[in-house]
Parts: C-alpha cells; structure tokens; sequence
C-alpha cells in the first residue's frame, strides 16, 4: 500500500497514531534543527516534520527534497504547537520516521500554490502543474460534481443520456465548422458538430421522447472568456412539450443545481423578458440584471428641443441614471468617454449631467438646452440629487443601444454592483425568427433554422420575415447566456419554408437537410428543447474571469493548445493519403 491516508484527512482526533502518506514536496524550510516540509495532493496539504534530535540521517536527506519531488512517508500524528487555522489538516503534522522518495522532480517553472508567480502561458503550456494547484483543481472538482447532478436530475426525470457521432455533416449554428478530411472518401469532409441538433432532432422522431447528452461541440468562431472552439453542452430535447414545460424542466434544473452546489434555494420562478424589453432597457438579449440603471429613451426630450445638432441627427438617444455619482470628477467623465470611444464600442462621445444639492442640472450641453429641458431630463430619468445622467446618441438605434449597453455594464463595474456571489437570472423569450446579415446580405435565422415561428406571426413568414417572432428562450444568468433553444418545426412544409426565406434552394436545402426532411414525413412528434453551456455554468458557479479555469486543457485566445503545440502542420505521407495538397501562399 502506498498510503493509508490522504494529504487531506488528518485531523487532531488523529493524533498518536501512525500513518504513511504519498504525494509532491510543495515546500521545504529549515529552522534550527527541523525541517519543515508541506505534502500536496488531490485531497490537500500536511505538514511533515524531521528532527535532527530524532534521526539526523533523515533530516539531512529532507533538506535535500526539490519542490515537486514525490515522496512517501510514514510517522506518528503530533498535536501542533502553532495552529493553523486556514488549513483543514492546520491541527496536526506528522513526526517522520520513514522518507522514500518515488520520484524527483525538474524545478517546476512556476510556484505551485493558490498565489502563483506563473503568466497565463506559462500555466497553460505546463497545464498539468497548474491542475495541482488547489486553485484550478476545485473548479475541475466542481465540474465533474455538476455534471453528476446534471445527470440526477435528468435521470430523476426520465431522461435517456445517448451519444450521438462526432464525425458528421455540417449543424448550421451559425458558426464556420471545424472539418475533417475522409482518408476513405478522398476529397470529402466531415464536419464536427457545432451541436448535436439535427441528431437530437431524429432522436425524437425516433420516439426516444426525452434525450441529454453532456457534449462536445465545435465552433470555428472568434474566441473571448466565455467562448471555447470546442466547448461543452449539456444539451436536451423533449417531444410532445410546449415552451412551458421545457421551461418549467430546466428552471426546475437550474434551481436543483443552485442548491446542490451553491446552497441557495432559489424559490421564485424566473422572470421573464420579451427579447425586445431587453434591447430597450438594456440594449442586450443578456442583460446583466443584478442591478437596475435601465435605459430611458430621451427622443421627445432632447431632439429638437434645443440647439446641439448631434441629438437634433439622432435616430435614437437613450440615458443611464447613475445613482449618487454626481461626485465623479471631469477627469473620470473623460476617462468615461474614451472608454465609450474605444473602437471596440464605437461611440462618437459620450454628455453627462449631474444633479446638483440644489436640484438644478449641470451638464456637459448646458450651452444648448434651456433649465426647463434640463429639468425634464432629470424628470425623465427619475433622477435626484447627486445623481448622474449619462447619455448616448447615434444613428442607428440598436448599435447605440448596444454601446449604451457596455457603459451600464462599466458603471455597473465600477460602482461595484456586479457582485459575483449575487445571482440574477432570468429567461429571454420571443426572439425575432430572423435577423439581417450585412455579411452575407440576406436574413439569417437568429437561432437556427429548425425552430419554430410563434404560430400568431406564422402569417408574416411571407409578408414581413423580420417581424417574425420565434418560440426561443435563452436562459440568461448575472449577463452571461448560460442556456438556449426553441420549440422546432415539426412540419416538413413550414421546414421548407423557413429554408426557402433563408435562402437555400429546394436542392441546397435537400442536399444539406435532405435527410431531416424526410425524416419528418414519418410522423415526427412536436418537440423542442435546449442546451445549457456547461462551462458557462461552471465558471458562474466559481466566480471565474473565463470559462478556460474550469477547463482541464483548454484553447487559448487563438485557439491553440500551447501545451501540445496544436494546430499543427503535418507530414507529406499523411497529405498524401488524404489526398489534400497546401496551398503555399505568394510570399512563401
Ligand atoms: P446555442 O448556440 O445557443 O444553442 O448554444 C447553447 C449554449 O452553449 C453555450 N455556448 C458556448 N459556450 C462556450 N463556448 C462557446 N463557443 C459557446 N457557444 C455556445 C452557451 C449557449 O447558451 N442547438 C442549440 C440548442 C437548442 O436549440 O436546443 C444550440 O447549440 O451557454
Ligand atoms: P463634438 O460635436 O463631436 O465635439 O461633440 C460635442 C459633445 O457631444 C462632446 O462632449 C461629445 O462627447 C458629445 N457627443 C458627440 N457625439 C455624441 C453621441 N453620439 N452621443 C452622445 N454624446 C456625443
């Protein structure tokens, strides 16, 4: 045997006893005739003590343990003088009499504690140190515990867990796919799934009824924190439901997974907001509800009432009432307007007023507007004294909106209401059907093709596509859209349909989803269903900056795994076999 206890067990009601433990030297120190030395491993850290009084031999053989060495030891459970509280074996330390070591260790390249010296590339490229530290290895620990309630839950409720294949045809999710070239079918490619959809689809027609599946899916798509090339969804599909009961089911697991792994009962149902009260008032279809500071439209109030031609242009102006924040200095309102000015938000500037003790308005257009103006800004935007009025305008409506959006979510930051350990989550529902590509110059389905038009909007699929409203639902957590998915079209002529307003041609759309169409001709049930994002739920759950930290070997911010040095390029053999030349381009 290795070991009779782990690193992390050790209590005071232990002491006198003998055990041997087995794990990684994290640090040693000398101190008069004693070394002191800290075991790690996946379960925590003990204290080793070695006494030159009690066998110097051992002592001198301590001083010689590298950080990272794996050793084994044996010696008797002591009641500590000095305490440490902040450690849960803090009480005890263990009096070694036997030191084997099983293996030494290079200087690792970084410390391997909560606290560590290592950059971002560092910890990636040596991610299997970094996985020892206590910090990353509890998300890890959290994931694999979520996932074990994601399937109690389901399973609780009838729920089938099937696999379905990696190498497939193309999901159109709405991102590029990640192909694999067919060595068998030369010049022919896979495509990994983007998600299971169309697969979970058929499962239904099936007659599996109710399917999940904890999946990887792949998205060539621009990478930030909370997005992976290849993440993972806890994706589901019921049949013979209305949005109501897929709602209600994944509320239902939502909530079980609070209180299994947070401990908070959340007892209310989730609101609900229309897709387009979320544009409005927060200029978002996530909007970080934790705290208030919606936007107030300021069309009547300030076009045209005044000589400041930059709103007397807008299209659309919209305000933010920054509680209690007259006190920001000019140059933090300058800071401000950069910030609202940096390319990534794209604004053209950014007016402020404050509300004065006395109640009058002093603001940054005070030359254009009357006080009377001024005062039914105030008015408008509920605001008081001490308060600050923030205010964008533009051309397009939905771009201001979205850069109104960013600075709520700055202010939001900096007046600290953005509290990780608060949770607001609510359901968007009635997504627009579509959406208008400036890209590919045509409509887009803002979802995915398969879902399902509000049955009162089904007659505006031929006279106004845009107005159409979608059964979709996103699940939206503190801003961040942990879950999603729709009623589907069960109807092989509305699923033309959709595909012809998309664009496709009768053959395109046959080629493509030929086989999902003709899977509906044999009696495919009303279904619908959708995916949570489990490396969202994780991150949330932890209070991570970035769904890599729950990640156990994840992408960087090019997509590339810098510990395997992957993508890569490979040999002339393998070319070959596959049938596929490289294009060299003109500089090379
Ligand atoms: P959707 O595209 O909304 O829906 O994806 C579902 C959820 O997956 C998560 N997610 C991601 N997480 C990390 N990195 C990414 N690149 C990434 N992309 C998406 C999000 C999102 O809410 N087939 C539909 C579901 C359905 O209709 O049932 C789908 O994939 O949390
Ligand atoms: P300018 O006319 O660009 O010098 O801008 C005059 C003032 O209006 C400056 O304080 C700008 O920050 C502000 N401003 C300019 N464009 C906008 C806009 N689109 N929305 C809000 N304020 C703006």
């Amino acid at each position: 045997m290795y070991r009779t206890k782990t690193c992390g067990e050790l209590r005071l009601a232990d002491a006198g006893t003998t055990v041997t433990l087995a794990g990684w030297v994290q640090r040693t120190r000398k101190m008069g005739g004693m070394t002191f030395a800290d075991i790690r491993d996946r379960y925590g850290i003990t204290q080793l003590v070695f006494n030159t009084e009690i066998d110097a031999d051992l002592c001198e053989r301590a001083n010689h343990l590298g950080r990272e060495y794996v050793i084994q030891v044996e010696g008797r459970v002591n009641e500590r003088e000095s305490k440490n509280p902040n450690m849960p074996t803090g009480d005890i330390e263990i009096i070694v009499s036997r030191l084997t070591v099983l293996n030494a260790s290079t200087l690792p390249p970084f410390t391997i504690e909560d606290n560590t010296d290592g950059g971002d590339d560092l910890r990636m490229k040596y991610r299997y140190l970094d996985l020892r530290r206590g910090a990353v290895r509890r998300n890890i620990e959290l994931r694999h515990k979520m996932t074990m309630e994601v399937r109690r839950y389901l399973d609780s409720k009838g729920f089938l867990e099937i696999e379905t294949p990696m190498l497939i045809g193309s999901t159109p999710e709405g991102a590029r796919d990640f192909v694999v070239p067919s060595r068998m079918n030369p010049g022919q490619f896979y495509a990994l799934p983007q998600s299971p959809q169309t697969l979970k689809q058929l499962l239904m027609v099936a007659g599996m009824d109710r399917y999940f599946q904890i999946v990887k899916c792949f998205r060539d798509e621009d990478l930030r924190a909370d997005r992976q090339p290849e993440f993972t969804q806890i994706d589901c599909e019921m049949s013979f439901v209305t949005q109501e009961d897929i709602i209600s089911t994944f509320e239902g697991m939502a909530k079980h997974l609070f209180k299994e792994l947070r401990g908070i009962e959340l007892k209310e149902d989730f609101p609900r907001m229309t897709w387009a009260d979320a544009m409005r008032l927060y200029g978002s279809d996530k909007p970080d509800t934790r705290f208030g500071m919606e936007f107030v439209e300021l069309m009547d109030v300030l076009k045209g009432t005044g000589e400041f031609s930059v709103f007397n242009e807008a299209a659309y102006i919209g305000g933010i009432c920054a509680k209690g924040q007259a006190v920001y200095t000019r140059k933090q309102l300058d800071q401000l307007t950069e910030f609202v000015k940096r390319p990534q938000i794209g604004a053209k500037g950014l007016v402020y007023a404050r509300v004065q003790e006395d109640g009058s308005v002093k603001s940054s257009v005070d030359k254009f507007y009357s006080p009377e103006v001024l005062g039914k800004l105030k008015e408008a935007m509920g605001a008081e004294a001490g308060d600050l009025i923030l205010i964008l305008s533009g051309a397009d409506a939905m771009k201001t909106r979205k850069q109104l959006c960013e600075l709520r979510l700055e202010m939001g930051a900096q007046m600290g209401l953005r509290d990780k350990n608060k949770f607001s989550l609510l359901w968007v529902v009635d997504f627009p059907m579509f959406e208008w590509s400036d890209e590919e110059q045509r409509l887009m389905a803002t979802h995915h093709p398969f879902t399902h038009p509000k049955d009162e909007d089904i007659p505006l699929l031929d006279s106004d596509p845009a107005a159409v409203r979608a059964d979709a639902y996103d699940m939206v957590c503190n801003g961040v859209e942990v879950g999603g998915g729709s009623i589907r079209i069960h109807d092989p002529k509305l699923q033309a349909k959709m595909f012809e307003i998309l664009g496709f041609t009768p053959e395109k759309a046959q080629q493509q989803f030929g086989f999902l169409m003709n899977a509906f001709k044999y009696g495919a049930p009303p279904h619908g269903g959708l995916a949570y994002g489990l490396d969202r739920w994780v991150s949330l759950f932890a209070g991570l900056d970035s769904i890599r930290d729950c990640i156990a070997f994840p992408k960087n911010n090019s997509g590339r795994d810098v510990m395997l040095d992957a993508p890569s390029t490979i040999d002339d053999k393998q070319l070959d076999e596959l049938n596929l030349t490289i294009r060299k381009s003109s500089e090379e």
